[in-house]
């Protein structure tokens, strides 16, 4: 394992739940949430069946619960349902037809509040429009679009119709645009003019019009735009069409299609160890089953909740708990389209103000970039509607965890630090806020029907203290299904360490109290600002440049993002280091992946450290990367002296 990720926090500190908050909690003390922890280890199958009668809307019952061949997992076998009829029809159906199901907010600071009925009929319409466009079951259809209502819409009007959806982040460039579009083959581009961000315009139908350029992309036939900013946009005849001229051609209701409980909902691309990103594929019902019972769980989440998640949806974390979770649940969620700093650092304690927000959910990076901002902004604004507070993405240092819990949650609301991941689907290991006592800095303990472990490199159960690797000994609902196209690298990264168990990638330790503490990925993955990047598309990006013959890329422990990216490059025979050349190779990383993959620094290298068998030595870079000595074994390096060239900078030697 990585040294860094061993260090081993000792935080003493203990948050129990307030009695106000436990007094009306779903699951009120510790005996309740171990009585539910044992019914579920006992009888799974009969714990998640109950879960799924209760909370979702089936078209036909299933025949069996769990088919289980590792590592292929089938649940609610037989059973049919549609996700946008359990996210908005069957509230449609009851009072909360005129409930705000999403509030959003325009970075310009425009606001739309689309009740369920208004959800539903614009979802209607746009089914109608990708059946137009000549959609149906199975299909794919990829998504690039801003932070606005509409990609919800075409969230839910793609499972209308049974299409599997497969969301592009809005910061990722064109090339990685073709990748995922030619990987997941899919029919139909939705997209906008552009999106808002920092007062400037992210120009998303360019980097479309980029990436499908030519014959890049056979696939796809159509690409529909949504007008957003107003700006122009080169509009390709017979190809491209504006969303509100198809939206007037159709009529305003749709009859679902009900789809198997397998039938693939998404596929959302996510950074991996080797080659390009993968494409995880999430079920229909398991998938909803997970993040609607998380939902109501972790977040307490109750009919009269205004609730924000501020995470993208172009993440998974946005997918569960902007969209699915919260309107299979028929609750109110927030979308804010900007950044958080726009126009001023308190743009987050100016919502949560005005629209009286009760649960919030960020990011630990987000939380450390407040804390840099200074406390008056939040103290600022009345945050008195807030009742519980969460995070995801990556381990909060307690120092943050503290911030938070002081000055956003007054020292009255409790704090969910979830752990999962784009593979699990919804939350596995969090407190819940009305049992568990809180621990900064750890995610405590997993939710009944989760079975985590801790093993070492063998496969076998580490004891107490000691550091190993996470693993999930027992499918759930809404684990990760497949790898888009690719059955064999789906069972050799997540069923092979330990055969027939899930293998979470991350590092982990149990303290006595039985408290896990993530340490973060112990493969190639860099986690920057809570997002997935792997070394080996950077990399790649990297020698795709003429003027680099080899590139190695670490990730180098940074205060605000967790994570910053430092590549080590060897050049070829006619190009020289120069500060401009690392400029040059800073922003070619950006066009190729995004702008979130940009280097933080680039160190040009004559060789990199590798072993007699040629592999790059990784842990010694990362060493370098963070000025640290040089720990462990550095005997199987086969030309010691690289090392000290290393050290200095290319402009220090
Ligand atoms: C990390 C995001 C510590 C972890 C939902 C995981 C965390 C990866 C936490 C998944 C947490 C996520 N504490 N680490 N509470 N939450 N991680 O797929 O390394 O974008 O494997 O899913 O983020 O990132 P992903």
């Amino acid at each position: 394992m990585a040294e860094d990720i061993t260090s081993t926090l000792k935080e003493e500190r203990r948050f129990p739940p307030p009695a106000e908050f436990s007094g009306r909690a779903r699951v009120r003390s510790m005996e309740e949430y171990e009585a539910l922890y044992r019914r579920a280890e006992e009888d799974p199958e009969g714990f998640w069946a109950e879960r799924a009668q209760e909370l979702l809307t089936w078209d036909q019952p299933w025949e069996q619960v769990l088919d289980w061949q590792p590592p292929r997992a089938r649940w609610f076998v037989g059973g049919r349902l549609n996700a946008s009829v359990n996210c908005l029809d069957r509230h449609v159906a009851t009072w909360r037809r005129n409930k705000a199901a999403i509030i959003w907010e325009g970075e310009p600071g425009e606001v739309r509040t689309l009740t369920y009925l208004q959800l539903w009929r614009e979802v209607c319409r746009f089914a109608n429009v990708l059946r137009k466009a000549g959609c149906e079951a199975g299909d794919r259809v990829v998504l690039y679009m801003p932070m606005v209502p509409e990609l919800a819409v075409a969230m839910l009007a793609c499972a209308r119709l049974g299409v599997t959806h497969s969301i592009v982040f809005g910061g990722f460039s064109a090339s990685a645009i073709r990748d995922r579009v030619n990987d997941a083959g899919a029919k139909v581009v939705v997209t906008a003019d552009g999106g808002w961000r920092r007062g400037g315009i992210v120009p998303l139908k360019d980097s479309v019009d980029a990436a499908l350029e030519g014959d890049a992309c056979p696939s796809v036939e159509g690409v529909i735009v949504l007008r957003r900013t107003g700006q122009k946009v080169a509009m390709e005849p017979g190809r491209d069409i504006w969303w509100h001229e198809l939206m007037e051609t159709v009529d305003a209701t749709c009859p679902p299609v009900s789809v198997d409980s397998e039938h693939p909902l998404f596929i959302l691309y996510t950074s991996g160890t080797t080659g390009k990103p993968k494409g995880v594929v999430h079920s229909t019902g398991g998938y909803l089953l997970g993040t609607a019972w998380t939902s109501r769980m972790v977040f307490d989440l109750r009919e009269e909740d205004t609730y924000w998640c501020t995470a993208d949806i172009g993440w998974i974390t946005g997918h569960s708990y902007i969209v699915y979770g919260p309107l299979a649940n028929g609750a109110t969620t927030v979308m804010y389209e900007g950044a958080p700093n726009w126009p001023e650092p308190d743009r987050f304690w100016d919502i949560i103000e005005r629209h009286r927000v009760n649960i919030f959910y960020t990011a630990p990076t987000a939380i450390r970039a407040f804390i840099r901002w200074g406390d008056r902004w939040p103290l600022k604004h009345d945050l008195s509607s807030l009742r519980l507070l969460g995070t995801v993405g990556e381990p909060i240092n307690p120092e943050a965890w503290i911030w938070y819990h002081r000055v956003i949650g007054k020292a009255r609301c409790p704090i969910v630090d979830t752990w999962w991941q784009t593979e699990t689907g919804a939350i596995m290991i969090s407190p819940l806020p009305g049992a568990t006592p809180l621990v900064p800095g750890s995610a405590t303990r997993p939710l009944p029907g989760v079975i985590a472990d801790v093993v070492d490199g063998d496969g076998q159960p580490v004891d107490g203290d000691q550091g190993g690797y996470l693993v999930i000994r027992k499918p759930w609902p809404s684990m990760i299904r497949g790898v888009w196209g690719d059955p064999e690298r789906f069972e050799k990264t997540y069923f092979s360490q330990v055969p027939g168990t899930y293998f979470a990638g991350d590092g982990v330790r149990q303290d006595a109290e039985g408290n896990f503490w993530i340490m973060g990925r112990i493969d190639d993955v860099i986690n920057v600002s809570g997002h997935r990047l792997g070394t080996m598309e950077i990399e790649s990006a990297l020698v795709s440049h003429p003027a680099v013959a080899e590139a190695a890329v670490v990730g180098r422990p940074d205060d605000l993002k967790g994570q910053a990216i430092v590549a080590f490059v060897s050049l070829t025979g006619d190009s020289d280091p120069s500060p401009a050349l690392g400029e040059t190779l800073r922003a070619h990383v950006a066009a190729e992946i995004g702008a979130l993959a940009r280097p933080e620094e680039v160190r040009f290298t004559d060789a990199l450290p590798k072993t007699r068998s040629g592999k790059i030595m990784r842990r010694l870079l990362q060493d370098i990367a963070a000025n640290r000595d040089t720990r462990g074994d550095t005997t199987t390096l086969e030309d010691a002296t690289v090392l000290d060239r290393l050290r200095k900078k290319w402009d220090e030697r």
